[in-house]
């Protein structure tokens, strides 16, 4: 499935990612950058914040509380924040189109 990061400045990384990988694994093994995935993808770190396009936010699935409690701590949240970490690559979301936070690089 394709996935699109745009970083803040608005330059887009277009990947392939596998189905079933986490889009924080597709953005790491993809060298994508302000996707960092300190934790593993454990939920523990919050370095792969992502905005959600509104389009893609409501096929990305519920947040759940880990991911609720991670996305707390976060210091720009907002409404389409996700944790890339917790999104899988499959065929419903092929084509999504993620933003990096400002505050990554
Ligand atoms: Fe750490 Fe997603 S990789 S919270």
């Amino acid at each position: 499935p394709s996935v699109t990061y745009v970083q803040s400045t608005g330059v887009e990384y277009r990947i392939d990612a596998n189905e079933g990988q986490s889009l924080m694994e597709a953005a790491v093994g993809n060298l994508v950058p302000g996707i960092v995935g300190d934790c593993g993808g454990a939920c523990a770190c919050a370095t792969c914040h992502v905005y959600v396009e509104p389009e893609w936010l409501e096929r990305a699935g519920p947040i759940t509380a880990n991911e609720e409690a991670m996305l707390d701590v976060v210091i720009d949240r907002r409404e389409n924040s996700r944790l890339a970490c917790q999104l899988k690559a499959s065929a419903a979301l092929d084509g999504i189109v993620l933003r990096v936070p400002e505050s990554q690089v």
